[in-house]
């Protein structure tokens, strides 16, 4: 028998919803966001943020766009104390942010907390207490009654000591904390006793807190429960159903959006989901989320890399390179297949259509990264990976059956040395392979005369060091050089495939030419670059002609 039993433990109660609305709902705008970076966050740091470490942290909340801030428990930590005091004495809260202090139901901690906030203009004071059967029977050993009391009493104390200081304009804030594991009734009777002191309007309301302390059911049990209580909760009119979940079972993000379609009108959370054990909600992601679907997330995530710097100096933590929208690796794609569809898809992409690109949900250039990250290639990029390089860097754009030829190169390259390859060798391997035409044969001009649809050639050529000038007729450039080829060497040519272009930038070269012929049976591919379109075809002719003799005479 292992340690390693599920019957240990229990599943978690479905709520009796059964004409539940929150799956026919659609997000239309962004909630409410409170950040309690400050807060959660830095308790559960093993290193808590000093002075400098919060003042940077406050900072970025506020650029970001932030109207409600959790700033600490000042009550409970004196640094948490002299933080708040220094954003209020000197000045550091705009007008439209609105800083929040948590607390819990204790008479000394709220005087105090009320202290640290003398002189703010508008302030929440977030005050809770813990409501779960677990937290009411072995925790506390209280009754649903005692339990309640605490709520009561602690409403009642925000009350009296808000009245101290009436030129600041207060909002309470409540949780039942660990919500989603209190029975949904008597979550909703200690709410409502708290809503019954406060007596909130809907031009005063307070606000409600429903946590998912510890997460332990599916997103859509802990929306069936907001939508529960939103239904059951008096004044819903006069409170502002606030969410704060946590990512226990890594659904922290799933369960804020399922909760707002419940009813939720605020989502509480951190930046890249700090916070303790697994962490708070994610807002970055929540609200990145919100964006590629088409709504304003009133959070400006534009710079995701100024967000990391920052977290990741204050909180020490690091940032996984596949964090959702903003890992260092979510914009690059290794696969083969994939490269092929992002650059089809991006080829064909206009600026003024909805982003329509496989693999890429949002364009990278909205959070300041740029396609260069998009593409790497490796063992298992395939050709897609290989012509993005190409293109991208080089201004080639490879026909599909040299870049299956090319990529078959470059795979077996970054085998041999095992691991990534960047442009200039894949550009190199390229002109290794498939530009051969200087040996045996070199071509050192031509005349082209053209009657009709008809050309005459004549080229000069170097071979095996003897100069020769070769002649022939064909309809173009290049099936007349072929015939010329096939009437001096007696061997049998055919032109499978052909195709050219002007090159923008990328090398010195204008123009690019790519050649399939074949050979007595066989199938030989060539390229050149060079200054005019007719030279660069005559020499990709002589680069595949060249490389036939060569592979040839290896097999013989
Ligand atoms: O997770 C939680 O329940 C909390 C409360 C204090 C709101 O952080
Ligand atoms: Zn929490």
């Amino acid at each position: 028998m292992t340690a390693f039993d599920h019957r240990k433990y229990r599943p978690a109660p479905p709520v009796a919803l059964p004409d539940r609305q929150w799956p026919n709902r659609q997000i239309e705008r962004a909630p409410l966001w409170a950040s309690v970076d400050l807060r959660d966050g830095n308790q559960a740091l093993l290193e808590p943020m000093d002075v400098a470490q919060k003042r940077r942290m406050w900072a970025l909340l506020v650029q970001l766009g932030f109207k409600e801030i959790e700033v600490g428990f000042p009550s409970a930590s004196q640094p948490d104390f002299d933080f708040v005091r220094w954003l209020i004495e000197a000045r550091q809260i705009p007008d439209d942010v609105t800083v929040q202090v948590l607390v819990q139901a204790r008479e000394d901690l709220i005087t105090r907390t009320f202290e640290a906030l003398q002189g703010a203009k508008r302030a929440i004071v977030h005050v809770y207490n813990s409501t779960s059967t677990v937290q009411r029977e072995r925790v506390f050993q209280m009754d649903r009654e005692a339990i309640k009391g605490i709520a009561v009493r602690g409403a009642q104390l925000l009350q009296r000591e808000a009245a101290k200081y009436p030129a600041t304009e207060w909002v309470f804030q409540y949780s039942p904390e660990s919500f989603s594991n209190t029975e949904m009734d008597y979550a909703v009777e200690v709410c409502d006793a708290v809503i019954d002191v406060w007596q909130p309007t809907p031009q005063r309301p307070c606000i409600i807190n429903l946590p998912a302390t510890v997460e332990s059911a599916m997103p859509n049990v802990f929306a069936d429960q907001v939508e529960w209580f939103c239904r059951h909760v008096s004044r819903r009119d006069s409170i502002i159903v606030s969410v704060h979940t946590h990512n226990d079972r890594g659904c922290a993000v799933a369960a804020a959006e399922m909760a707002v379609l419940a009813g939720a009108d605020r989502v509480e959370g951190t930046l890249l989901g700090n916070g303790e054990r697994t962490g708070n909600m994610d807002i970055v992601t929540m609200a990145m989320n919100l964006y590629s679907q088409g709504i304003d997330p009133e959070l400006d995530l534009s710079n995701p890399d100024a967000i990391i710097q920052t977290y990741t100096e204050c909180t020490s933590l690091p940032v996984h390179p596949r964090h959702p929208w903003i890992g260092e690796m979510v914009y690059t794609a290794f696969s083969g297949s994939h490269q092929d569809a992002i650059r089809k898809s991006l080829k064909l992409q206009k600026p003024d259509e909805p982003w329509q690109v496989a693999y890429l949900p949002i364009d990278p250039r909205d959070l300041g990264r740029d396609y260069q990250a998009v593409i790497r290639v490796n063992s298992q990029s395939g050709k897609g990976g290989v012509a993005f390089v190409l293109e991208r860097d080089y201004g080639l754009s490879l026909p599909r059956w040299m870049q299956v030829e090319l990529a078959q190169v470059v795979q077996r390259e970054s085998e041999r040395c095992s691991g990534e390859i960047d442009s200039a060798t894949i550009y190199q391997l390229f002109l290794t392979h498939f530009v051969a035409d200087q040996v045996p044969v070199q071509l050192q001009g031509y005349r082209l005369d053209r009657e009709g649809t008809v050309d005459t050639i004549a080229a000069d050529v170097v071979e095996r060091g003897s100069a020769r000038t070769l002649s022939g007729r064909g309809e173009g450039a290049i099936s007349a050089f072929v015939d010329a080829w096939a009437h001096h060497s007696g061997e049998q040519v055919n032109v499978v495939d052909y195709s050219e272009h002007a090159i923008g930038s990328g090398t010195n070269a204008e123009a690019a030419a790519y050649v399939q012929l074949n050979i007595g049976g066989r199938r030989y591919s060539g390229a050149a670059l060079d200054h005019d379109t007719v030279s660069a075809s005559l020499k990709a002719v002589l680069s595949a002609l060249n490389r036939a003799q060569a592979q040839q005479s290896a097999a013989a």
